[in-house]
């Protein structure tokens, strides 16, 4: 099996570091209306800090219509009410970094909500200064959209404004109005929310779909998937070939970057959904680098057998640039659970194997408690993308459910009945629960999380496949010492090769020896001796 024996060149504090996301909405609510609010954040710090990660990625706190829970942003440089004011966000940013936690945004350039004062202007009338700040066409000959294109959310995406009869572009809800980057003011204004920002004191911004921002011009319609069927979402009915990742988007991530550096040692992670070759063209290049971790998505579908995942391990590894840090997503606000996905013995090996990738993992609130399926009654449906396409399983609301912190009323999360429903199983399954329990996916999860701060290897070490067949994955992280990690993706009992001499650091099922077999669902940090 090929191995990769890139090493880091240097260590920054987001190459060794581990991040957290917070859901803010869903985290702690402080003032008892069933939302999540930056002073619960505030209150939470502290466990932040217990579980061992480095920082902390709130989505978007801006104030906000909500029509995408914060994602359709109508001023970039305040709080929403609904989370606290200017002075919540900079004591929270005052007390995580007092705890060692860096803070990073969510920065949403792609589009702003149409409450936002420059779109209302925008819409107001074409000879206004702000028209040009987004994307208006007219109809087609027959009346209809300009073009083809579909929003993520379902149907077209444009929207006919009966005010100036044009339409304008949202990639997302008709409520999410896509800026338009080619306008030099539009950078100019949203350089200036990085600045506000990074002045502040935030270590750096997670960017919102960051390969929608430029369109091509005279936007063409885009190629028909032939593949199609109705089921799949309108999101996937055309190929996003000239609506998304276009070649100028390179200079604007070039220009954030450069920005960012300027500031000292901050992050800017992309979010770009596309195929590993497209990725990997957003680290830039050396002359010129893009984002610092265009965000790597695959273990969020990838099949769970050894072989694809090894494969798929080693062709992003052969694919990173020289420079280019990995890095490991598993969870996310829009993503289902990982333990629902896999079941949760499975969701514990899946967390040793994130945890011991090489490169930047980020881990997603709730996770570590192994918070699997939630089932959302259908009055208790919140999501945009659900309730317009319905019953196509496209709903993000069971990744969005509130933290469960204890078996109080409503799990310690708010004083109120939540915005969104807790899991089945909060009763038992909640920080005070797991809490000490070495047993439970929490502590697996600190566990983990220590023994990646105590070891090198595991943080900054190489990277070598050693086996991938079947249901065992097995490989090597090596720096001043050597671990092999071992993973059972199944139910049968495995046996393993002979690494020599070997310590036990941690197994997935709470095992204190090994003898090279693994039990159903386990998986294993080995430290090898005398190598
Ligand atoms: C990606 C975000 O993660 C998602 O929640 C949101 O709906 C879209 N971008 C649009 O902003």
């Amino acid at each position: 099996m090929e191995s990769s024996t890139k090493t880091a060149k240097t260590c920054t504090w987001w190459e060794s570091g581990v991040i957290y996301q917070v859901y803010p909405r869903s985290f702690q609510d402080s003032n008892g209306d069933g939302v999540g609010d930056l002073e619960g954040v505030r209150k939470r710090l502290d466990y932040i800090a217990s579980l061992g990660v480095d920082a902390v990625w709130l989505s978007p706190i801006y104030p906000s219509p909500m029509a995408d829970f914060g994602y359709d942003v109508a001023d970039y440089c305040d709080i929403d009410p609904m989370f606290g004011e200017l002075a919540a966000f900079d004591a929270l940013l005052a007390d995580a970094h007092a705890k060692g936690l860096k803070v990073l945004l969510d920065f949403v350039p792609n589009h702003t909500s149409i409450e936002h004062p420059w779109f209302r202007e925008s819409r107001s009338s074409r000879d206004n200064p702000k028209r040009d700040w987004y994307i208006w066409a007219n109809a087609a000959p027959d009346g209809g959209p300009p073009n083809n294109w579909t929003s993520d959310m379902g149907g077209s995406s444009w929207e006919f404004d009966p005010t100036t009869n044009q339409f304008y572009l949202h990639a997302f809800l008709k409520e999410q109005a896509d800026l338009n980057w080619r306008n030099p003011q539009v950078r100019e204004a949203m350089t200036n929310v990085l600045k506000f920002w990074f002045d502040r004191g935030v270590d750096g911004f997670r960017i919102d779909v960051l390969w929608h921002c430029f369109k091509a011009e005279n936007y063409p319609d885009n190629p028909l998937n032939p593949d199609w069927i109705s089921t799949q979402g309108e999101k996937l009915k055309v190929f996003q070939k000239h609506s998304a990742d276009q070649p100028e988007i390179h200079q604007l991530s070039a220009d954030f970057r450069a920005l960012a550096d300027g500031y000292g040692e901050r992050l800017l992670v992309g979010e770009i959904c596309l195929p590993v070759p497209q990725l990997m063209t957003y680290y830039g290049t050396e002359a010129s680098p893009g984002v610092h971790l265009p965000f790597n998505f695959q273990l969020l579908d990838a099949p769970w057998n050894a072989e694809a995942l090894g494969k798929m391990i080693t062709e992003y590894e052969a694919a990173l640039p020289p420079s280019g840090w990995p890095n490991w997503v598993i969870g996310s606000h829009d993503a289902p659970r990982i333990a629902g996905r896999l079941g949760e013995t499975q969701a514990r090996v899946a967390a040793m194997l994130l945890l011991t990738l090489r490169g930047t993992p980020t881990l997603y609130q709730g996770d570590e408690l192994g918070i699997g399926k939630v089932d959302i009654p259908p009055d208790r449906v919140r999501d945009p993308q659900d309730l317009r396409q319905p019953g196509l399983g496209l709903g993000r609301d069971p990744s969005r459910t509130p933290m469960a912190w204890d078996s109080c009323r409503f799990a310690g999360f708010s004083a109120a009945e939540p915005w969104l429903p807790l899991h089945g199983d909060w009763g038992m399954r909640n920080v005070a629960a797991q809490q000490g329990d070495p047993a439970s996916m929490l502590e697996l999860y600190r566990a983990l999380l220590k023994l990646r701060r105590e070891h090198e290897a595991l943080s900054l070490g190489s990277f070598a496949l050693l086996h991938a067949a079947g249901d065992v994955l097995i490989y090597e992280r090596y720096q001043k010492d050597r671990l092999v990690i071992a993973l059972n993706l199944g139910a049968e009992v495995q046996n393993i090769p002979d690494y020599g001499a070997t310590t036990l650091l941690l197994a997935t099922t709470g095992a204190s020896m090994f003898s090279n077999t693994l039990a159903p669902n386990e998986g294993v940090i080995l430290q090898r001796l005398n190598y």
